[in-house]
């Protein structure tokens, strides 16, 4: 594992308790989709006190931290935008800096508000959308959580603010009343963001329009465990798997798992299928199926002597795949993708600062009119 020292992962400890399930937005991974994950931290000393996380089809593309004060590309291809947009770094790192300040200030508010004089707090944002490439439907978010849990969160709908915490209320209530930030809110999360992802994607296209194909294998932790289909090394992460029988998609004793990246950019997700009341010599009449988009379907059939076990000689398989996935979704969340994504990274921070200073002496504004590529950011109040 990646976390060594032991007060490393006595604060992971203390993380785990306060970060927002990262799952659960009720995005599908059918659509592609742009992400940024803020986090503000007080009271963790071996993490910056604010990261920013972006992603695009859950690849990592961005990165900005208190420590190096620069927003950085984490792909190669995030590079070429300088082409169309040479202030694009500049800027983004000036955007960074501001919500940097923002966050700070909205961690000491929350504690206030919260009676809370010392240790370790977590205030975060996600924020993002989406866009199905097939029938062009889009979505948009913005929510934001304190110490594990809902704090604010914004309706596109109506465009105000939903607070499921009294704390929130009289952020709610001057948030609401700010009808020129809501509206550009909510342009931001249905139209900017929307063309910003189209452009990534263009951009990103070599990898990001990429196919690989999965491994796919079944385990199972004990005799009493459900079977988990689990395919592993796809991408991209938009895939469909469940267990059938005679053609037939079973939806009873089914359990999905989330897409989890891996180290080296694909994906994995598993299916578990809780077989308990089906008699083995049935077993055969089960299939685990993985679809993936410009790949024929992948069909496993349920048959016992394929099943990687966790009993007898060959232990840890699963119970490996899933610790690892955790620590993962947790990396993913505070943003510490250092040392787990192992990105080609070319210095070319000194590209960059050139290009920024063929632009430095016009006003950003006037030059390039073009909405910003991050979303919006306010200190609570
Ligand atoms: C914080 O303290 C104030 C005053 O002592 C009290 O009225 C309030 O209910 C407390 N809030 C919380 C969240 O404990
Ligand atoms: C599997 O199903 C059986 C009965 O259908 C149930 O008793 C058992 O708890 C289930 N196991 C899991 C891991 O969900």
């Amino acid at each position: 594992m990646f976390f060594k020292s032991s007060s490393r992962s006595m604060d992971m400890t203390a993380l785990r308790g306060m970060l927002l399930l990262l799952c659960c937005h009720g995005v599908s991974s059918e659509f592609h989709s742009l992400k940024y994950f803020y986090t503000a931290s007080s009271g963790l000393s071996n993490f910056p006190e604010f990261v920013v996380v972006g992603l695009v089809d859950e690849v990592q593309m961005v990165h900005y931290d208190s420590n190096s004060q620069r927003a950085e590309p984490r792909q190669e291809w995030m590079e070429q935008i300088t082409r169309d947009r040479p202030d694009y770094w500049e800027r983004s790192t000036g955007r960074f800096l501001g919500d940097q300040h923002d966050f700070k200030g909205s961690i000491e508010i929350l504690k206030k508000r919260f009676n809370q004089t010392g240790g370790s707090h977590v205030y975060q944002k996600m924020c993002g959308c989406e866009w199905d490439d097939e029938d062009g439907d889009t979505g948009g978010y913005n929510q934001f959580g304190y110490d594990g849990e809902d704090f604010i969160s914004f309706d596109l709908e109506t465009k105000t603010w939903i607070a499921p915490k009294p704390q929130a209320y009289s952020t709610k209530q001057r948030w609401d009343q700010n009808r020129a930030y809501n509206e550009r809110n909510k342009n931001y999360y249905t139209k900017v963001c929307v063309d910003w992802l189209k452009k990534y994607l263009d951009y990103g296209k070599s990898t990001l329009q990429r196919t690989e194909r999965p491994s796919v294998s079944l385990l199972q932790r004990s005799p009493s465990s459900p079977v988990v289909c689990h395919a592993t090394g796809f991408y991209p992460n938009r895939v469909v798997m469940f267990w059938r029988r005679d053609d037939q998609e079973l939806h009873e004793h089914v359990d999905h798992g989330e897409v989890l990246p891996n180290h080296d950019g694909t994906f994995q997700v598993s299916v578990g299928l809780n077989l308990t009341s089906v008699p083995p010599e049935d077993w055969m009449t089960y299939e685990c199926v993985v679809q993936l988009k410009g790949i024929e379907d992948i069909l496993v059939p349920l048959d016992p002597a394929r099943i990687m076990t966790n009993w007898g000689g060959d232990g840890g398989v699963q119970s490996n795949i899933i610790i690892g996935s955790v620590v993962l979704l947790l990396a993913a969340a505070v943003g510490v993708f250092v040392g787990v994504f192992v990105f080609k990274r070319r210095n070319d921070s000194a590209k960059r600062r050139q290009a920024g200073s063929d632009t430095s002496s016009v006003d950003p504004g006037e030059q390039n009119p073009a909405p910003e590529a991050q979303p919006l950011n306010t200190e609570v109040n």
